[in-house]
């Protein structure tokens, strides 16, 4: 093989995609706090971000608030009369009262007869957004109720994950933003999957930096070396992108000799037995491992900007069907960062064990994830580094780079 051929060969998916560029990747994204205040408003504040699941408000009534540190702001998503999903601001349009004081970053309720009551002077809002009581109202001097109800936030569902969009006037609708992505992933019965199993921290590092080491399959063989050996044959591939978003296929090859805890094969062979939590390899969309390899492990996209969906049917870790990752900012230098993963409701407890047995498995790997970050911000945030060397199935940190900048203007 020639040299020309054997750099070719190593840029094999960056080279399909000549737009993007092919050189080394800016640090300043990474620890600029002026950037990250032009990020809150040019992007967090404009494109639509994935807030929540369908089975989180599963009744007329029910309620979620997510606080979104980066647009200082927290939003309700309550389930309406009609069975829809309403999205307002948490906040009450007499004073500026929290309508729902929070609990943690998520809080969860119910609005008993479909409505919600401001706690400091007793406003009451009914579910659909209109203000239906106000204390003393002859007290004010002139009041448009009509102006008064509780500020909405547009708000979509694609296959039962909530989006919201915090501009007043979106320039595109959630179908246009996911675009080729969203068909892509189309059409898998993600709602059978209402057992999930959610873990959080806050890390100290900016949120590319987290979200980076989770869309790269580079260091699966060295990090995860111990948690996961068997994953030491990855092939990462089929990449594809889709404007902003991008996605790519994640294949384990069975190899000789690799040696798992009796604990993990027994629990393991309790999911793969059964018809319910076994890989259904044939639910998974057309355009995802379209060969139906035995050894598709799971199909691993970016969704811009801070959002990952992994779907695994099954295949990727025992039962789990999909997991997720978001990647919330709190400040230039502080992440939230969420990791959820679903499986069919168990129907016994040995199954229950099972489950509880893979949550502990991924929950290792995701810790010897995040026990990169900080340090990596940290020592970036020294200056040293100007620019980071990128391979070639590290594209899907190029690919956000690139629109992140033609969002930031930068
Ligand atoms: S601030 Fe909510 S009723 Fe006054
Ligand atoms: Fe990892």
């Amino acid at each position: 093989m020639t040299v020309d051929n054997i750099k070719k060969n190593a840029m094999k998916y960056t080279s399909a995609y000549p737009e993007i560029g092919t050189g080394k990747l800016g640090v300043e994204p990474i620890i600029s706090p002026a950037l990250f205040e032009l990020e809150r408003e040019r992007l967090f504040k404009k494109v639509w971000l994935k807030v929540g699941r369908l089975e989180e408000v599963p009744n007329v009534g029910d309620y979620k608030v997510k606080k979104i540190d980066v647009a200082h702001t927290s939003i309700i998503l309550i389930r309406g009369k009609d069975g829809g999903i309403n999205a307002f601001h948490n906040i009450c349009p007499h004073r500026g009262n929290k309508i729902i004081s929070e609990t943690g970053n998520e809080t969860f309720g119910h609005a008993r007869a479909n409505v919600l009551s401001c706690r400091f002077h007793g406003w009451v809002f009914d579910t659909d957004g209109p203000v239906r009581s106000i204390p003393r109202e002859e007290a004010f001097s002139s009041l448009d109720k009509k102006c008064l109800g509780l500020r909405s936030v547009h708000c979509d569902v694609w296959e039962g994950f909530i989006f919201i969009n915090l501009d007043e006037n979106p320039t595109q609708s959630l179908s246009e933003y996911l675009g080729g992505l969203g068909d892509h992933f189309s059409g898998y019965p993600y709602g059978d999957s209402t057992c999930s199993y959610r873990y959080s921290t806050v890390l100290n590092c900016n949120w590319k930096v987290a979200l980076y080491a989770f869309t790269e399959g580079y260091h699966v063989s060295t990090i995860h070396a111990a948690t996961f050996p068997s994953l030491a044959t990855l092939q990462h591939t089929d990449f594809k992108l889709f404007g902003p978003h991008s996605t790519s296929t994640l294949y384990v090859p069975p190899a000789e000799g690799i040696v798992t805890t009796p604990a993990t094969a027994a629990f393991g062979s309790v999911l793969q037995q059964s018809e319910r939590h076994r890989p259904h390899l044939d639910q998974l969309p057309k355009g995802i491992n379209p060969d139906r390899r035995e050894d598709f492990q799971f199909e691993f996209p970016s969704v811009f900007p801070n959002f990952l969906l992994h779907l695994g049917a099954g295949a990727g870790y025992p039962g789990m069907t999909y997991f997720t990752h978001q990647f919330w900012p709190i400040a230039w230098n502080k992440t939230l960062w969420e990791g959820t993963n679903y499986f069919r409701p168990p129907t016994k407890p040995s199954e229950r064990a099972a489950m509880a047995h893979v949550n502990a498995l991924h929950r290792n790997a995701w810790l010897e994830d995040t026990g990169t970050m900080e340090d990596t911000h940290e020592a970036l945030t020294s200056g040293v580094l100007k620019e980071l060397v990128l391979m070639d199935e590290e594209l899907m940190i190029r690919n956000t780079d690139y629109h992140w900048r033609r969002y930031i203007g930068v």
